[in-house]
């Protein structure tokens, strides 16, 4: 055979390839139910598409009560999640400024002015001034929400779970974090009272 042949035949076989994949496609909205239809069977059509499903708020929805997720949360589990926060922050006391300031003892505390790194204004301006739990579960979620000119440069976690468990893995890392006044769950409540020790910060690369 030619190399011209098998050219050919190559760009032929392209063809073929992207006229079914064109057809199913066609076919798929002819065949696909409708948004309604998903819907009224108790499947948003969110649920299909979106990893975090429909109770994970966007940016700016509802955010679940954070705290009595905080209080299940294991600090151990945090320790994955601050792995998307370790290229730029510390936790352990005594850890460098890195692109973002050290977060020990940073739960309950005063925002801004850690460690003598440089804040930015807009966070500054954070209605309240602290760093509560909610305030840090929004921020978290978020950072341009509460600080729109912040200079963390962050998309931000999606899923309550996750920022739960980060943040008590922060909490972990703080000498005192307030209290959170929920109504826990018997159970869980000791765990509230008396963090874990501070799980090891993951790898710095
Ligand atoms: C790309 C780098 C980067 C990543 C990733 C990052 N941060 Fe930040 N972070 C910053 C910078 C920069 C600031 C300073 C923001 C400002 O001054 O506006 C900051 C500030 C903060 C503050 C406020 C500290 C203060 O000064 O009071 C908290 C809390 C925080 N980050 C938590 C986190 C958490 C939790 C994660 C991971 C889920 C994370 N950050 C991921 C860069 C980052």
């Amino acid at each position: 055979m030619s190399n011209k042949l098998t050219l050919y035949t190559i760009i032929a076989a392209f063809w073929c390839a992207f006229l079914v994949v064109l057809g199913v496609n066609l076919a798929g909205n002819f065949v696909m139910p409708s948004e309604e239809h998903l819907t009224k069977f108790g499947y948003p059509i969110e649920a299909v598409e979106e990893e975090s499903g429909p109770a994970e708020a966007t940016a700016g929805g509802p955010r679940p009560d954070i705290k009595p997720m905080i209080v299940a949360a294991k600090a151990e589990d945090g320790v994955a999640v601050f792995r998307k926060c370790a290229s730029c922050h510390t936790a352990e006391a005594g850890g460098k400024n890195l692109t973002g300031p050290n977060l020990h003892n940073i739960v309950g505390d005063a925002i801004g002015d850690r460690n003598g790194f440089k804040t930015s204004d807009s966070l500054k301006a954070i209605p309240g001034g602290k760093w509560t739990y909610e305030v840090l579960d929004d921020y978290i979620e978020n950072p341009k929400h509460l600080a729109p000119k912040g200079t963390m440069s962050f998309a931000g976690i999606k899923k309550p779970v996750e920022r739960a468990a980060v943040i008590k893995f922060l909490m972990s890392n703080t000498e005192n974090p307030p209290a959170i006044d929920v109504a826990a769950p018997a159970a869980a409540a000791p765990a509230a009272e008396a963090p874990a020790a501070a799980p090891a910060a993951p790898e710095k690369k």
